[in-house]
C-alpha cells in the first residue's frame, strides 16, 4: 500500500505544479479532496490559511514531513508548527497541556500556534527540529479547517516559501519559489492577514511570545495577563534563540532593504528617486502615483496584510534597494515592526 501511494506520489511530483482555485469561505468538496489525495499519499501541497500560504505535508509521517525541508530548502533543526482542526486533536497529540495552553487555546481557531510538550510517539523528531515540545495551531481558514476534517490527521505547514524569503500571501507568491516542487496549489486569493501567526511558548511560567504575529500582545494578554514576550532581536546579537524562527534574515525580499524614519523618508525620496523603491506610510498623496512607491495604511492590520504583497511586487522592479518608511513604536505594530526589522539585516 505505501509503496503504491510512493509510486503515485512519484509521478504526481514530476509533474508541473498545478494551481487549483478553491472558493475561500465554501470551499469545493472535490478540490478538497484531490488535496486529501496527495496528502494521504505522503505529498506536499500548497494550501491558503488566514495568515499566509502554507507548505503542507502529513505531520505524523516523518517521510511525508522530511518532503518539506528539501523544498524549502530549510536547515532539519528548524520546526515545523502542526496544524489540525480543534483544540481537543492538539490535546491528544501532546505529551501534556499546560494551564496556558488551556487557556490561550480559547482564541482558537485562529492566527495562534502553542509550543507545548512533545509526545515523540504522536509527533516524529524531524517535524519537531529534534527538539522536546512541538508548536499547535488551529487555523481559522475554511479551506484548510476544510482539509484537516477531511484527512482527519494533523498537518505539518510553515510558510510555502524557500527558506529566509518573504512569505507568499497569494498563490502566485508560492507558484514563483516552489514551481515544481510541490504538485499541486490551492488559490484561495490573497490571505486575510498576510502575517504569520503569533508564536507563544506555554512549556514556561509565563508563557513567551516567541514571535509577534497576527493575534496581538494586547489580545493574549486579554486572556492570560502574565504573557511575557521576547525582544525583538537585530542582527549583530548572537545570543542562542529560543525559537529558530527568531533568526535575524528571515522574511528578506532579494532586494537590501533600508527602514528610515519618517522624517528621513522625504529626503530619501529626493536623494534617492531613481535608484531605490519606496514603501510609505499613507499620508504623502504627492507619492501615490508613482510605480516605484508603495504605500500602506496606517493601521497595524492593514499594513500587516499588505507589507508581504508590496515587497513582492517591490522585489520584482528594477532597482536593488528597498527603502521603507519606519513603522510607530507601539506594542499594536510589533509583527509589523518584527517583519521590517529581520527583512532589514
Ligand atoms: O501563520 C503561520 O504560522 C504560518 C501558516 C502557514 O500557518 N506558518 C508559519 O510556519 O509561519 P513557519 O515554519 O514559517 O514558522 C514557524 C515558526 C518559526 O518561528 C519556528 O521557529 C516556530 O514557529 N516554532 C515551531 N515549532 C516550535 C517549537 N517547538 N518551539 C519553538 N518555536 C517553534
Ligand atoms: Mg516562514
Amino acid at each position: 500500500m505505501r509503496n503504491e501511494l510512493e509510486a503515485r506520489y512519484k509521478a504526481a511530483t514530476s509533474m508541473r505544479t498545478e494551481v487549483v482555485r478553491v472558493d475561500p469561505s465554501r470551499p469545493e468538496p472535490d478540490v478538497v479532496a484531490r488535496a486529501v489525495e496527495v496528502l494521504r499519499a505522503g505529498g506536499l501541497v500548497v494550501l491558503p490559511t488566514e495568515t499566509v500560504y502554507g507548505l503542507a505535508a502529513l505531520a505524523d509521517d516523518p517521510v511525508a514531513a522530511a518532503r518539506i525541508f528539501d523544498a524549502k530548502g530549510r536547515p532539519a533543526f528548524h520546526p515545523l508548527i502542526v496544524h489540525v482542526e480543534d483544540a481537543e486533536r492538539a490535546r491528544t497529540l501532546a505529551a501534556s497541556w499546560p494551564g496556558s495552553a488551556d487557556a490561550l487555546a480559547n482564541l482558537w481557531p485562529g492566527p495562534l500556534t502553542l509550543v507545548v510538550p512533545r509526545d515523540p510517539t504522536k509527533i516524529p523528531d524531524v517535524v519537531a527540529g529534534h527538539g522536546p515540545t512541538v508548536a499547535f495551531r488551529v487555523p481559522s481558514s475554511p479551506v484548510m479547517l476544510a482539509v484537516l476534517r477531511a484527512l482527519g490527521r494533523p498537518l505539518a505547514a510553515p510558510s510555502a516559501n524557500r527558506y529566509q524569503t518573504v512569505s507568499p500571501t497569494t498563490a502566485e507568491h508560492a507558484r514563483k519559489t516552489l514551481d515544481g516542487r510541490a504538485p499541486l496549489i490551492l488559490d484561495a486569493g490573497p490571505s486575510l492577514h498576510g502575517i504569520e501567526s503569533t508564536v507563544v511558548d506555554c512549556t514556561q511560567s509565563p508563557p513567551r511570545v516567541l514571535r509577534p504575529g497576527a493575534v496581538s500582545l494586547a489580545s493574549l494578554r486579554a486572556v492570560v495577563p502574565e504573557v511575557d514576550c521576547v525582544h525583538i532581536r537585530s542582527s549583530s546579537e548572537s545570543v542562542p534563540l529560543p525559537s529558530p524562527g527568531l533568526s535575524a534574515k528571515h522574511y528578506a525580499p532579494r532586494a537590501r532593504l533600508i527602514v528610515v524614519s519618517p522624517e528621513s523618508i522625504e529626503k530619501a525620496l529626493q536623494d534617492l528617486r531613481g535608484h531605490a523603491s519606496f514603501l510609505v506610510l499613507e499620508g504623502r498623496p504627492h507619492l501615490s502615483a508613482d510605480p516605484r512607491v508603495r504605500v500602506l495604511p496606517m493601521d497595524p492590520e492593514a499594513y500587516g496584510a499588505g507589507l508581504y504583497a508590496a515587497l513582492h511586487a517591490l522585489d520584482e522592479g528594477e532597482t536593488d534597494t528597498i527603502v521603507v518608511e519606519a513603522v510607530p513604536e507601539e506594542d499594536a505594530w510589533l509583527a509589523v515592526r518584527d517583519r521590517l526589522t529581520r527583512a532589514e539585516s
